[in-house]
């Protein structure tokens, strides 16, 4: 029987997908024999309920200095980070000191670039776009010993930051740890990360990979902050990355407590986020979707194409065991995918040029966290009679 990672009690299996490969790890033929398996299996803790992966990968396999996976690659998301860096602004004291975790390539933080900041970003690629763009970097990971070290020698942190990132880090009591000693009194964590309670309504299971080793609901979330004398004081629901939640978290007695936390809360209770049955369900949708998108696959007259090489897709892919006999290729804009395979499933990653230069008619959405930039974009496509399959919410064609 395996342990909820954070309070011990013993977890109740929701979803095993079987053997993964990284799902950012994009890689080149000479690789494939040497290619890993993980095993990928999601669980959720009756007592405390985080919802968690049961395995985890080595840190080191995923966020290296090949990590594949740049923010920036997407102008609706370089909006989203302008519009939570004005956010976090309101609430900032004059002169602020203003610390990202997993700042990526600077998306958000570079809206703090004139001020005091740190980005805390261990993989090196990305961070080294990170300090192009003028930002300070450090590589290392976050510990409560970091947070020691930079509380001594920048000062105490007014605003904590972390967009997509909190969820990846297995050791999350060290990092609440770490962010209460770095926070100044009246400082605010603020993160967001994909939310449990979206990938139940959408059955987007393909959120669930090696990266998000956690899917917060509000319920878990607070309960953890309580542990170390934190507490939410908001929590809003946002419409990027297939649906998240902005946590916003201060010391105990901080700072007053928005009103939106007790309406979600009370909405968490009324669905049954807390409860075991509540995820049986979610293991029989999500079995069900698979099943409707390998027909739907594998009844498409002519040559399909994914479009979107997601980390996402690699749950999808190797879950439902399509290959480049489905696929003839993922199109994708990101210059570090394209030329490279997909995980596991060795579909070839092409350049969106070659989309556009002979525009398949059929095209397997795996970017619908984007749906909307994308239909836009494609609208002469769709026109002219292309359309996209999607499986979120359900499998259908676009
Ligand atoms: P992303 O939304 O970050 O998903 P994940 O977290 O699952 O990796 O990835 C979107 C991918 O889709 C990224 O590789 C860029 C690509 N993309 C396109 O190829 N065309 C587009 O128009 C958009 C918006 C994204």
């Amino acid at each position: 029987m395996s342990r909820c990672r954070l309070c011990d009690a013993a977890l109740h299996p929701v979803v095993d997908f079987g053997p993964m490969p990284i799902a950012n790890g994009f890689l080149t033929p000479e690789r494939f024999a040497h290619e890993k398996r993980f095993p990928l299996e999601v669980a959720m803790c009756p007592a405390c309920a985080m919802v968690q992966l049961v395995d985890v990968v080595d840190e080191a396999a995923m966020f290296n200095a090949d990590y594949a996976f740049f923010s920036s690659t997407s102008a609706g998301m370089a909006r989203h980070f302008g519009r939570f860096a004005a956010d976090v602004k309101r609430r900032l004291p004059d002169d602020p000191f203003v610390v990202e975790l997993g700042c990526n390539d600077g998306i958000m933080l570079r809206h703090f670039a004139d001020g005091r900041h740190l980005g805390v970003e261990p993989s090196a690629n990305v961070a080294d776009a990170a300090r192009k763009l003028g930002l300070d970097v450090d590589t290392r990971f976050f510990t409560a010993a970091l947070a020691d070290e930079l509380r001594q020698t920048r000062g105490p942190a007014d605003a904590i930051l972390g967009a997509n990132v909190v969820c990846h880090i297995p050791y999350l009591d060290a990092v609440f740890d770490g962010v209460r000693r770095l926070l100044g009194p009246k400082g605010v964590f603020a993160f967001e990360d994909p939310y449990i309670g979206d990938i139940l309504a959408l059955t987007s299971y393909d959120q669930i990979y090696d990266e998000h080793v956690y899917y917060f609901s509000l319920t878990a979330v607070a309960k953890l902050a309580a542990r170390h004398g934190l507490e939410v004081i908001d929590a809003e629901r946002q419409p990027v990355h297939g649906g998240e939640v902005r946590f916003t978290l201060a010391h105990r007695g901080a700072r007053p407590i928005h009103a939106r936390v007790g309406e979600l809360a009370a909405e968490e209770a009324a669905r049954g986020l807390g409860q075991p049955a509540t995820f049986d369900a979610f293991a029989a949708a999500v079995a069900a979707s698979k099943d409707a998108l390998v027909k739907a696959v594998r009844g498409v007259d002519g040559p399909l194409v994914g479009y979107g090489a997601t980390s996402k897709s690699t749950t999808v892919l190797n879950y439902c065991g399509l290959g480049p006999d489905d696929l003839a290729y993922i199109s994708d804009v990101t210059p570090t995918k394209i030329g490279r395979y997909a995980p596991g499933s060795h579909i070839p990653i092409r350049a969106y040029a070659d989309f556009c230069a002979d525009p398949p008619q059929h095209a397997l959405l795996f970017a619908w966290n984007h749906a909307a930039e994308i239909v836009a974009k494609e609208a002469d496509w769709r026109a002219a009679g292309g359309r996209f399959l999607t499986y979120v919410p359900r499998v259908e064609w676009r």
